[in-house]
């Protein structure tokens, strides 16, 4: 039971570094004041890296994951100066793919009234999680560009669904509804314009459905689902989808929440938890406010509450999320969630109150 668990830490580019710096002294404090037992192996991996030498994602770095780690915490890649992100998509898709991490948990939660910035609706009503495919669909690179630069060139992005995948992360909503108790899962796809593609969603998921008597189970087209989000929220408890309306609904969810400093999400392969998972804010690497103490720390906080509960420590959890709230509260916080703080004071004040 006490074994110690190795989590390879990810900084990456942009103001994933600056936002794990915090999330690392988070982990360090935790490990000492908690005895948590948790090391740290840091990877030298990103756009420097990749500027400097050409290495993105090594097959022995992926292999030590493979057999050694518990859990890898990434902050974002992204960099301008490498505008085809090369990179970013073979350490990105190399862990998500390459780990099979089919779930992508991104929860939904406002932590305070002021944060939401829909008219008349408060942190009540805003508190569902997306589940959203994380190894198929318009992401697997599948296609290619025919006569390019020509009059009549031709880019073709084939969106892959196999019945397995499709399943499996449906499946994966709904248990996490089960184990909840949450009353509803939501289907967001486009059925009715990708007849084939969304069509296997649409039947696999009320086949599905029907071993979760308990929990309801509702379709609603994501175009539509966009504009409920920004009318009443409070409805959606669980929504699955699809890899590209993951990423793109969850998006205007970090909105409903505060902004994407404010949102935190796990790639897992849900159906076996002791495989190594994922753990990354939402945001990106927002290069204009990197290594400038702008960039809000607690998406990355609120990220490691996740992952310490997927390494079996669940305590820490709500204790991550009530002292991030407590800063939102008192406006111990940067300034895209309404503080003055910067990056370092803004943790220092989450720190001291988890001490
Ligand atoms: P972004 O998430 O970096 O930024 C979008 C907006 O949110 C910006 O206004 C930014 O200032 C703000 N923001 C984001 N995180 C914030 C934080 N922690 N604190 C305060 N404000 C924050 O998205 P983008 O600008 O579209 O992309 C920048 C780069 O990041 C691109 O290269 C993109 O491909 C990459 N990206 C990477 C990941 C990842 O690694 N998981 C995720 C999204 C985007
Ligand atoms: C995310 C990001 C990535 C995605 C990009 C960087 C490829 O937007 O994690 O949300 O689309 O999955
Ligand atoms: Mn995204």
């Amino acid at each position: 039971m006490n074994e110690k668990k190795l989590v390879a830490f990810l900084p990456g580019d942009g103001i994933g570094k600056d936002v794990c710096i915090e999330a690392k002294r988070l982990l360090e404090q935790l490990r000492e004041t908690r005895g948590l037992p948790i090391d740290l192996w840091e990877l030298d991996l990103g756009a420097d890296r990749y500027l400097k030498d050409g290495t993105t994602f090594p097959k022995e770095i992926k292999d030590r994951i493979e057999s050694e780690v518990s859990a890898v915490l990434l902050g974002a890649l992204g960099d301008p100066r490498v505008p085809g992100l090369e990179h970013a998509r073979d350490i990105l898709f190399g862990l998500r793919f390459g780990l099979d991490l089919y779930a992508n948990v991104r929860p939904v939660k406002a932590l305070a009234d002021r944060l939401v910035p829909l008219k008349d609706r408060g942190a009540k009503d805003v508190d569902f999680v997306v589940f959203r495919e994380n190894t198929e669909g318009i992401y697997v690179g599948m296609g290619g560009q025919f006569k390019r630069g020509t009059p009549d060139e031709i880019a073709i992005n084939e969106d892959l669904n196999t019945r397995k995948g499709v399943e499996r992360l449906i499946r994966a909503g709904f248990d996490y509804a089960k184990t909840n108790g949450k009353k509803t899962v939501h289907l967001a796809d486009k059925s009715n314009a990708m007849k084939h593609a969304h069509e296997l969603w649409h039947r696999c998921f009320f086949e599905v459905a029907k071993e979760y008597p308990g929990i309801e189970a509702k379709h609603v087209y994501v175009d539509a689902l966009c504009l409920y989000l920004v009318q009443d929220p409070s409805p959606f408890e669980v929504v699955v989808t699809c890899n590209l309306f993951g990423d793109i609904v969850t998006d205007l969810g970090a909105g409903l929440q505060g902004g994407l400093g404010m949102a935190g999400s796990a790639n897992v392969h849900w159906s076996d938890p002791t495989r190594p998972a994922l753990f990354e804010p939402v945001h990106g690497s927002a290069p204009p406010l990197a290594g400038k103490d702008l960039a809000n720390p607690f998406a990355s906080f609120l990220t490691v509450g996740m992952m310490l509960t997927y390494l079996g420590y669940p305590d820490e959890e709500p204790r991550i999320e009530a002292a991030v709230k407590r800063a939102i509260e008192e406006r111990h916080c940067t300034r895209d969630v309404g503080g003055e703080l910067g990056t370092r004071a803004a943790a220092d004040a989450v720190l001291g109150w988890l001490a």
